[in-house]
Order: structure tokens, then sequence, then C-alpha cells
């Protein structure tokens, strides 16, 4: 056809994508356009759009995936309790898939040969970028130029002045940071070393607890299905639930997270995340699960719910194993509706309260009080049985029993 060749550049706007439109149309003798998401991090976004067609990008997209983000995504997750290594919401890893399937859109649509982004060899992101990308259009290729290049920071610079590549430098932040919705994360500089506690200028989103207000503010959350819908009784839409959430939370200083992480890649890194919206409504959902859930389904979810995470961080959104696990969670969030009232206050939300009419939780066989149906007597026979295979090895096996 004569046309050049495409790639579909995934572009932030900051310095390593914009040297990388250069660089990758030099590199490939190639077209460049790129894909801005929009995850709800608060970069200008039409500025990211001039900027990379200044750099010579023949087309530039910015799209809103917001809305998509939460319902598809974030949600899931939140119904699954995923939480990596028990402490961390995934807001990054839940991002990738979503931003390389509209990649892999555009690339169809402009009938390009590969897909490329700026993530370096050494975190997750290459993965989930790489893996998604394999899952949804295995013919297309994955372009890395950061993994590349070899360049540092001040190489890159360098590139760009030489090549007059219009930058936007944010004045030399000490962390390297990956926002959206969903969590802030921060990473390097001082933060490298695990023994010395974050700096305030590490957080952006949330209150210290020593200076978030001495009044606790409370928080009605009512959830369908294991979604919440409604905030204080409103109902709301999905993502300005999680705005206020994200507001109401980061005020009382909720959601701060200091995690020595395993690295799908083998190695351990500091990270330093916010969550206040993940880390208040994750509270929430949990507390009303405890309402409604029986002992054998908490325990089994709680085992997913690993393994779910687990999925999610290591790239393998797309998966049958992913699809079957959401089958799973589904099925458990049917009676996953209430209410719970969360309590936000100096660094923590804690659920205070929780109502649902499907709650197992049942007064008469729970109360101490007047009205107690529980069968007293029944325990009797229960405990003989249930205690039978201990009284047996006692009386066989004697002190063996005892230890020491
Ligand atoms: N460690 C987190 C993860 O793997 C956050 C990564 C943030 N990415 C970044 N490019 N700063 O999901």
């Amino acid at each position: 056809m004569g046309e050049r060749r495409k790639i579909v550049l995934a572009y932030s706007g900051g310095l390593d994508t914009s040297v990388a439109i250069h660089w990758l149309r030099e590199r490939y003798d190639a077209e460049v356009a790129t894909l801005t998401i929009d995850l709800g991090a608060n970069a200008e976004l039409d500025e990211a759009r001039e900027r990379a067609l200044a750099i010579g990008a023949v087309r530039a997209d910015v799209y809103d995936a917001r809305e998509e983000f939460i319902r598809d995504y974030v949600w899931p997750a939140l119904q699954a309790g995923a939480l990596y290594e028990g402490v961390y919401p995934l807001a990054t890893a839940l991002g990738r898939p979503l931003i390389a399937k509209h990649l892999v859109r555009i690339a169809r649509e402009e009938g390009a040969f590969a897909i490329a982004h700026g993530c370096t060899g050494k975190g997750n992101d290459q993965v989930r970028f790489d893996v998604s990308a394999a899952a949804l259009a295995p013919e297309l290729k994955v372009l890395a130029p950061a993994r590349e290049w070899g360049m540092g920071r001040d190489q890159e610079i360098v590139y760009a002045r030489e090549r007059d590549i219009p930058l936007k430098l944010s004045g030399a932040s000490a962390y390297s940071v990956d926002e959206n919705l969903w969590g802030r994360s921060v990473e390097a500089g001082d933060l490298e070393d695990p023994w010395k506690e974050p700096p305030e200028a590490a957080y952006e989103w949330t209150a210290s607890a020593a200076n978030a207000p001495d009044e606790p503010r409370y928080v009605e959350v009512g959830f369908e299905e294991g979604v919440p819908v409604s905030l204080d009784g409103e109902q709301v839409g999905a993502l300005e639930l999680v705005q206020q959430m994200h507001e109401a939370a980061g005020a009382h200083g909720v959601g701060r997270i200091d995690h020595i992480e395993n690295r799908l890649v083998g190695i351990k890194s500091r990270e330093v995340y916010e969550a206040p919206a993940a880390a208040a409504l994750s509270a929430a959902h949990r507390a009303l699960e405890g309402m409604v859930l029986t002992k054998d389904q908490a325990r089994f979810k709680e085992r997913m719910a690993m393994e779910y995470a687990d999925l999610v961080y290591n790239g393998l959104w797309f998966s049958a194993h992913r699809l079957d696990l959401d089958a799973y969670v589904r099925s458990t969030q049917q009676f996953v509706t209430g209410t719970v009232r969360l309590r936000l206050h100096k660094g923590s939300a804690t659920a205070v309260g929780r109502r649902s009419d499907a709650a197992l939780y049942r007064h008469d066989l729970a109360t101490y009080d007047e009205g107690d149906a529980f069968d007293h007597r029944a325990s009797e026979g229960f405990i003989s049985i249930y205690g039978l295979p201990v009284r047996t090895q006692a009386r066989i096996q004697g002190k063996g029993v005892e230890g020491a």
C-alpha cells in the first residue's frame, strides 16, 4: 500500500513516553499514534495531546476510561477482596490491562503492526502490558523503548534537547509516581531505604493521622450485590462514589500503605501507596460480607482473594483463570446487599455498624438477653460428639496430648 508502518503508543505526556514518540519513529521508520487514557489521574490531558502532536504523532487520542475502569476492573477486585500481599489494592495493576485493551483497539483501527509502552525492564507493568496484549492480539508486536534504549533520565533529556522535543519537566520529583482513581503508588528516591520512614512529601492524597481532624467522620456505604451504590443514603454513580470516598477518607488520613513488595520479576521493592477510597470501601465491603456469608463461604473466599490478587498483580487479567474466579466471586456476592457505617478517624476506616436484609446474624440466636432462641441444652450432645476424638486419644495415648 506504500503507507508507512504504524505503532500505537500508550502516552502519559511525561518524559519517557515523549522521548519514545521520537525514538520509535526513528528506530522503526514508522508513524506513531498515541493514546492517553484518563483513569482519573489529574494530568493535563489536552496538553498531553498537543505535545504528542508537536513531537510528531500522526494521531493523538485522549480517552476517558474512568467509568469503565471502576465498573469492569475495580469493582470485581473489590468484590473479590483482592489485596496483593494482604495490603496493596492493585490500582496500577488493574489499570494496565484496560490500557492494553484500548491500545489494541486503536492498533486495529490503524492497521498498526505494534503497540508500545514506556515501561522499564524492571517492573511489573511491562509484564501486564505485554501479556495482556498477547492475550488480546497475539499478532501484534509489543515494543518497550525504555527497555531497549539504555538511557537514564538525564540522557533522555539530552536526547530530547538535541531533537527539539518539547517536554514538560515536572520539577524533578524525588519519586516515581503512578496514579489513578483507585490509588497512588510512590517509589524510588529516599523510599529505597526501607529503614527510613516515608517523609510527608511522599504523600499527596492523604492527611497524616496527626493532622487529621480530631472529630471522626461517619459515612454510610450502601452495597448492592457487593457493589457500592450509595453514600449516606444517596444513590451515586460509580465514579462519583469513588471520588467522594477518596476526599472523605483522604482527609482523615485513611489509606496510607508502606509495603516491601515482591515483584513478579523477582526483586523486592519498597512501595508506598495512598488508596483512601480503596481502603475505606474494602473495609466496608468486608464488614458486610461478615453479615451475609457463612463461615465456610468466608473462609474459602479468603483463599480466592489471594489467588485473585496474585493473578491481577501478575498480569493475567485477560485469562480464563480470571473469568473462572470472577464467576465464583459473583456467585458469592448475591446477598452482599446492605449498608455499612464506617468511622473515618485519624488514619483508620473502621466499620462500626452494619445491616442487611439477608444477614445471617440473628439477634434471637446471638442474644444473652430475653428472647434467646438458641437451644443451650443441645450443646451438650454436640460437644459430646465433637470432643469424642479428643477423649479417645486422651484415653488411649494418655499424656501424649499434653506436650511438654
Ligand atoms: N508496585 C506497584 C505495582 O506493581 C505499582 C507500580 C507503579 N508503576 C510505576 N510505573 N510507578 O502494581
